[in-house]
């Protein structure tokens, strides 16, 4: 299966003479196949221009965090969370010593305070000012907050004086990144998934639903987004927060959540862990009534959609589709009939029990993977364990 993988950088200009050097480097990140894009600040614009950055990088140059149109189109929240590499080159004395305080008054500095990827410094300065006691100990303190650094070098200066604070020479920069990055494995895949249950209401005020907690379900999302996908979460009605930095959608009925699903289409991966309810009813307008004369109410049921096989035969079919099978009689049998039936790629199989010993809302399941190939156990573990394994199969595959 050949599914693309790109690493997407941000880097940032900021003012300073070695800012030249930063144009050479985009170039050598853009050669090697890297999204890159780029924060120009108001000092680093005077040494380069937008212009340039942006024809090198060719992506938009942000420069301004006031710009209505750079924070309508792409926005700093956007910049930071699209990014799985963050590279200051070159950071000026100024902007260690505002990273450091934790200030957030331009596009730059806001952007890197309202981020948690990892952050590459390429310092370039006087060498009065880098061995200035106060630039050291900004340097320590973004050190301690797991800021890497590369150089600066010794060299003649562009002052015309001799010491340490020239920055690193572009190439020798790329070779650094290459040789210690890990690019996210699943960086540049988007992915869809269900979780949680349904609820198809009989009336205004009753529905029928099911004991699905959604721990499964967004987990996995969890641990698509810290490998780098871009992940749609498609939740029905759950009382566990919405995972961080993944995109979520909360619907109620299977029907609501299958138009999510194809809206969210296309994607290179999708996969169902919802409990989706098999019946819906015909709705009432009002609250059903008890009846005088003690007769029952007659609920006339209708098949919901299978969302899973939906996904699985569309036109617009991810190139991997994952199912969930839940089974309380011949696991393997039934949950290999599944992966057929539903023209899925692997299905998570699992027996379900009751009592105690119920998977609904509980932190752990038993489940067995199964593919074209068999099946393998994979005992009764964590649900976050479990989607880091999944995780790790799609990795497998998408290596493919
Ligand atoms: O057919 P069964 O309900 O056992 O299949 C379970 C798998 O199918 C799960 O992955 C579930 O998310 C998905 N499914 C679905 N839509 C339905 C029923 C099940 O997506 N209506």
């Amino acid at each position: 299966m050949a599914l693309s993988k790109q690493q997407n950088i941000l880097l940032i200009i900021s003012g300073g003479i070695a800012a030249y050097k930063s144009l050479e480097l985009i170039r050598l990140l853009k050669k090697d196949g890297a999204n890159v894009r780029a924060i120009l600040t108001k000092g680093g614009s005077q040494f380069v221009t937008p212009l340039s950055v942006s024809a090198l990088c060719e992506n938009e140059c942000f420069t301004d965090l006031w710009s209505l149109k750079d924070e309508t189109e792409m926005g700093h929240i956007r910049l930071s969370r699209e990014a799985d590499l963050i590279i200051i080159a070159p950071a000026s004395a100024d902007l260690l010593a505002k990273i450091a305080g934790g200030h957030a008054d331009d596009l730059a500095t806001t952007t890197l305070l309202a981020s948690d990827k990892p952050v590459t410094i390429v310092p370039a300065m006087n060498h009065m000012m880098w061995n200035n006691p106060a630039t050291q100990a900004n340097i320590t303190k973004l050190r301690e907050y797991g800021h890497t650094f590369i150089g600066p070098t010794e060299g003649d200066m562009a002052c015309g004086e001799h010491g340490m604070g020239r920055m690193s020479e572009p190439q020798d920069i790329f070779d650094h990144l290459k040789k210690n990055s890990k690019p996210n494995p699943l960086s540049g895949l988007k992915a869809l998934v269900t979780s949680g249950p349904t609820y198809e209401p009989l009336d205004p005020v009753r529905f029928i639903g099911n004991r699905s907690s959604g721990k499964q379900g967004h987990a996995i999302a969890a641990a698509l987004s810290k490998a780098g996908a871009n992940v749609t979460l498609i939740s029905g009605p759950v009382s566990i927060p919405n995972p961080k930095g993944v995109h979520t959608i909360h619907i109620e009925t299977a029907a609501e959540m299958l138009e999510a699903c194809q809206n969210a289409l296309p994607t290179d991966i999708a996969i169902c862990a919802a409990a989706v309810a098999d019946w819906g009813a015909e709705t009432n307008a009002h609250k059903i009534k008890k009846r005088e004369d003690g007769a029952l109410p007659v609920l006339a049921l209708k098949e919901n959609p299978d969302i899973l096989r939906a996904i699985a035969t569309h036109k617009k079919r991810p190139n991997l589709v994952i199912g969930f099978a839940a089974e309380t009689e011949n696991l393997a049998a039934n949950a290999t009939a599944k992966l057929a039936k539903k023209n899925c790629d692997l299905v998570l199989a699992n027996l379900v029990q009751s009592g105690a010993e119920s998977v609904f809302g509980s932190d752990q399941n038993h489940v067995y993977l199964i593919d074209a190939n068999g099946s393998q156990d994979w005992g009764k573990v964590d649900k976050k364990a479990i989607a880091a394994r999944l995780v790790a199969e799609i990795e497998k595959r998408v290596e493919k």
